[in-house]
């Protein structure tokens, strides 16, 4: 995404990444005919699936790819071969949903093959609704986050509504779409490990979306609208999913929610729920994103500093540290508050690795009140940060009452200016690392040499060591800290 920068490597935020298809190679589905998995390969519908955005998303796909597999589709990563192509997409910036059409329309090319269906789920989807149907006609189907229980049945409905091998012909605003926010769906008794039992889906982390939606508003936020209102999932099924997932053989479960720590179930908070789910067996590591600064409890704190299995690492997002900006924003706290938070998460526990998201250029955003961002990177020392520039959303109420008024020129300088603060930041504080030992869980592969293995803290540093015979994706090994580069720790695993 041109205007965001990972600075620490990592999707820990509930803001967007881009997410390449992650398909492992093409995997059996089951089918009543023929259950043994070479006839099955043969039998198999495939899906083909691009996932934009946050984890939220992610963990989306997995439910929708274990609902799919149970009607008997298979996964692959070649749209050529694809008899249902979905991109599940993200809202938060305008560029995000230009690239999702540009790519909508060069997959629609793949409709000139008889059946194939071509759809949009998601935040985008949930945003634009009829928008996308009339803009981009040969879309079959157009489905919001609360809309994945009944994908099947669209997919189906899609499939013989449009016929064979229509491409290019197709009525604008035909196709079928289900946007309908449900503040109830919490998508209960689904399985979050069927996709990885299945082999759809690779990955060392599970997911528990504990809670879905968002109640806070702030001003320039679409994610209330896409997301619709707050919901928790009952602490039952969290446990349920939790265990299911280390019963798949997850050692790390990653708590979600859009404002994971105002999860409130009845009489269980965000605290008690964090502290059950650590205590699941054969989980090593729980962790959670995105919290929101004010509802951040001592209780919270206190079950962080307490559990050992609980990750000692909190994303953080500060958005920026200009009070009248903050006001704009309708955050709810000032920069005075959220230091005297980093300072209590600190103090209780002092390991504690805290990465933040920054916003530039929000409306009527001066040179001063800018310059604060800069001043809180230095005084409040995130190991990491995810960097933005302002993007105005329609249906936000910052869209309809305060202008998008700072120069696009000005917004890249600033965004540039933030994330040299950070590089050198972070920088120092990687470096501060070496000749530490730290656990590390194995998520695979290096990206850069295949003789190498890529991992994370329990802090979520990543780190890369030289491969290892005997260790690979999932185990949890003991690293030596050797060197440091401003977003990667560089060891050896100590046996
Ligand atoms: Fe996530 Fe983007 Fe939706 S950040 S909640 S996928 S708008």
């Amino acid at each position: 995404m041109a205007a965001r920068r990972l600075l620490h490597s990592a999707a820990v935020s509930g803001l967007v990444q881009l997410r390449s298809p992650r398909a492992p190679a093409e995997t059996a589905a089951p089918s009543a005919a023929a259950p043994a998995a070479t006839d099955a390969r043969t039998a198999a519908r495939l899906v083909y699936i691009e996932t934009y955005g946050c984890q939220m998303n992610v963990a989306d796909t997995d439910m929708a790819l274990g609902l799919l597999h149970a009607d008997g589709y298979a996964r692959t990563d070649d749209p050529a071969r694809a008899d249902l192509i979905l991109l599940n997409t993200c809202a938060v910036r305008e560029k995000a949903e230009e690239r999702v059409f540009a790519r909508a329309s060069m997959l629609a090319e793949e409709k000139a093959r008889p059946g194939v269906v071509l759809g949009i789920t998601g935040c985008m989807a949930e945003h634009l609704k009829d928008k996308i149907l009339t803009r981009a006609p040969y879309v079959d189907l157009v489905i919001g986050p609360d809309g994945y229980r009944r994908l099947v049945q669209h997919v189906d409905s899609a499939r013989r509504a449009r016929g064979p091998g229509v491409v290019g012909k197709e009525k604008p605003g035909a196709g079928l779409r289900d946007t309908t926010l449900d503040r109830f769906e919490t998508y209960e008794g689904l399985d979050p490990a069927r996709a990885k039992n299945e082999g759809l889906t690779e990955g060392v982390t599970g997911h528990v979306t504990i809670q879905r939606g968002c109640d806070k508003f702030c001003t320039f936020c679409v994610v209330p609208y896409t997301r619709g209102r707050e919901r928790g999932t009952p602490p039952r099924e969290v446990l349920r999913q939790a265990r299911l997932l280390a019963n798949a053989g997850y050692k790390e479960v990653q708590l979600l929610g859009q404002t994971v720590n105002s999860y409130q179930y009845e009489d269980v908070g965000f605290a008690a729920l964090l502290r059950a789910v650590a205590a699941v067996e054969g989980l090593e590591r729980v962790r959670f994103t995105s919290p929101y600064p004010l509802d951040f409890s001592a209780d919270v704190i206190r079950a962080i500093a307490e559990t050992p299995q609980v990750c000692k690492h909190v994303h953080l997002p500060l958005q920026t540290a200009s009070d009248s900006v903050l006001l704009r924003m309708r955050r709810g706290y000032d920069y005075a508050r959220f230091k005297t938070l980093v300072a209590d998460l600190r103090a209780a526990i002092p390991d504690i690795a805290i990465t933040t998201d920054l916003l530039v250029g929000f409306s009527g955003e001066t040179e001063e009140e800018f310059a604060t961002i800069l001043a809180a990177q230095e005084e409040l020392r995130f190991d990491g940060a995810f960097t933005f520039v302002y993007s105005e959303r329609e249906g936000t109420s910052a869209a309809r009452k305060l202008p998008d008024d700072v120069p696009e020129e000005v917004k890249q300088r600033r965004l540039a200016q933030v994330i040299a603060l950070q590089q050198r930041i972070t920088g120092e504080i990687y470096r501060a690392q070496i000749g530490r030992r730290e656990r590390v869980l194995i998520e695979g592969r290096s990206r850069r040499r295949a003789d190498e293995l890529f991992g994370r803290t329990d802090a979520f540093r990543a780190v890369v060591m030289p491969a290892m015979p005997g260790v690979g994706s999932g185990d949890v090994v003991n690293v030596l800290i050797e060197k440091a580069t401003f977003a990667t720790l560089l060891g050896s695993v100590q046996t």
